[in-house]
């Protein structure tokens, strides 16, 4: 099958459609000059031939021989190119002819073609025909009209004949003009609607191209059809889809891409831990470890296995959060309670290292509006690294703050420590899964690097905001404040 294009299509049209309405009105349009022309033919015929007769009546009725008679006719023979019958009482055809009247040699009309319009004028009406003429082998119009007596009785007929050529030369040049008309016309219209349609099309075509284009996953082809109408509408929105689908794979990649990595670090994370205990285990069972270390070798087994556990704990906590499954059970809080509450609960670990946990507040503090357990959890995140990556016999602040900034006011609370801090380089990257910035292990021997990012879940889903100020050897400060917590509390 032949591919027929939208601009074929289009172009065939615009000439139809311009040749069919042409022809139409073409068509109205010689019918209304015809009859225009002739009716006005006919007018003049008619009143030549009335003029005809109300010269020639006098004369007729004194008989034809009269000199005036004969002279008259001669004028009118030499009269433009009608033809002029004669027709008496008896119904003798004779014709104004070389001068004469006379009655012609040959009858002009055997056939009788006249004597409809002959037999009407002779009853008084006036009456007229056109067609061909065999008598003088020409196409003509006649007007037969009565002569009528000053007493009103009629005396015979005139028949005037005139030709119809001149109309019919008339009729070709309407015809002429008409076609050229349609040529210029089918031309134009071709010319026109090629035009309009390419400029419909073109732009198909560059949408299609682009489509194309991007069923092979090549998105960086844009239409760049601005134009205000439908078409233009389309190429944009064609762009923009364009340029969702591309940004949709990407992320898609982006995130297959982070799926393999966490797996791949999960596995890497999990490797130490069962490496170790796998050791222990067949020194163990091979009886190579002599009967005074076997404590040791149990502690370190304890310790793998409590490694793994707070592995996979946070793993999960970590899925729980990501799968934005997670309900919040919204209460009012006192801040200064739960940090006591955090306090008792770590109290063995601080013990242990000697480090005061000291809480600040001014005093009269408003409650928050958030969810208990899950407040304390991230409070602990920070508060167990707090203790985690500080020197022994240190201190750790923790203060509940309720200031003023730009007229706002703003609570939060702060967890300072003299620590080991955090290197520039590394905070940016902090919170990242498994990310540690310590590299030696000195203070994170049970470190999963899960912990903030664990934090950051948390901090969206209460509302808080997060910021991180370090220097290394200095210490940390995490200040962790509550967005929007006026409107919250009044609820
Ligand atoms: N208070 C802090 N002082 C120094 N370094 C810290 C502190 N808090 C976090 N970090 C660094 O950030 C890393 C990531 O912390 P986190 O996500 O809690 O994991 P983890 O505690 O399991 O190591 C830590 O390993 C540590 O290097
Ligand atoms: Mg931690």
């Amino acid at each position: 099958m032949i591919k027929r294009s939208i601009t074929t299509k289009l172009t065939i049209g615009f000439v139809l459609i311009i040749i069919i309405s042409t022809l139409c009105i073409g068509i109205i349009g010689i019918n209304i000059f015809r009859n225009n022309i002739f009716e006005m033919k006919e007018k003049n015929i008619t009143l030549h031939a009335q003029k005809l007769e109300s010269v020639l009546e006098p004369y007729i009725e004194n008989g034809m021989d009269s000199k005036e008679y004969k002279d008259i006719v001669k004028g009118v023979s030499s009269f433009d190119n009608t033809k002029v019958w004669m027709i008496n009482l008896k119904g003798e055809i004779r014709t104004i002819y070389e001068n004469e009247d006379k009655v012609l040699k040959k009858n002009p009309d055997p056939q009788g073609v006249y004597s409809e319009i002959i037999t009407s004028a002779l009853g008084g009406k006036l009456k007229s025909m056109q067609g061909y003429n065999a008598y003088y082998d020409e196409n003509m119009m006649s007007v037969a009209v009565p002569i009528v007596k000053g007493d009103k009785s009629i005396i015979g007929v005139i028949i005037v004949h005139s030709s119809t050529i001149d109309l019919s030369n008339s009729m070709n040049e309407f015809f002429i003009y008409l076609i050229a008309a349609v040529l210029g016309e089918v031309i134009i219209a071709g010319l026109l609607g090629f035009y309009f349609s390419k400029n419909i099309t073109k732009p198909i075509k560059i949408i299609n191209e682009a489509a194309m284009q991007m069923t092979e996953g090549n998105f960086k082809l844009k239409t760049n059809i601005y134009q205000k109408d439908e078409i233009g509408e389309l190429s944009t929105s064609f762009d923009i889809l364009s340029s969702r689908l591309e940004y949709n794979i990407r992320q898609q990649e982006k995130l297959e891409q982070m799926r393999k990595d966490f797996v791949a670090n999960v596995s890497h994370e999990f490797r130490t831990p069962l490496t170790i205990i796998r050791g222990n285990l067949e020194g163990l069972y091979d009886g190579v470890i002599p009967m005074e270390e076997h404590h040791d070798n149990y502690y370190t087994l304890i310790k793998e296995t409590k490694r793994l556990e707070v592995m996979v704990s946070d793993l999960l906590s970590l899925s729980k959060l990501e799968s934005g499954k997670v309900e919040l059970n919204l209460q009012k809080l006192d801040l200064k309670e739960i940090l006591r509450d955090i306090t008792r609960v770590l109290k063995p670990i601080t013990k242990a290292k000697n480090i005061e946990l000291e809480l600040i507040d001014d005093g009269n503090l408003s409650p928050v509006w958030s969810d208990y357990d899950k407040l304390k959890q991230l409070l602990i995140i920070f508060i167990d690294n707090a203790i985690k990556f500080s020197h022994v016999n240190s201190k750790i602040k923790l203060a509940i703050i309720l200031e003023n900034i730009n007229q706002k006011d703003t609570l939060s609370i702060t967890i300072t420590d003299y620590g080991i801090g955090i290197s520039k380089e590394d905070i940016p990257f902090i919170g990242e899964r498994f990310y540690k910035a310590d590299k030696a292990r000195k203070y994170s021997g049970n470190s999963t690097g899960l912990g903030i990012s664990i934090a950051k879940h948390l901090i969206e889903i209460l509302n808080c905001k997060l910021e991180i100020k370090s220097q290394i050897n200095v210490g940390t400060q995490i200040k962790i404040e509550f967005l929007k917590f006026e409107d919250e509390i009044h609820l």
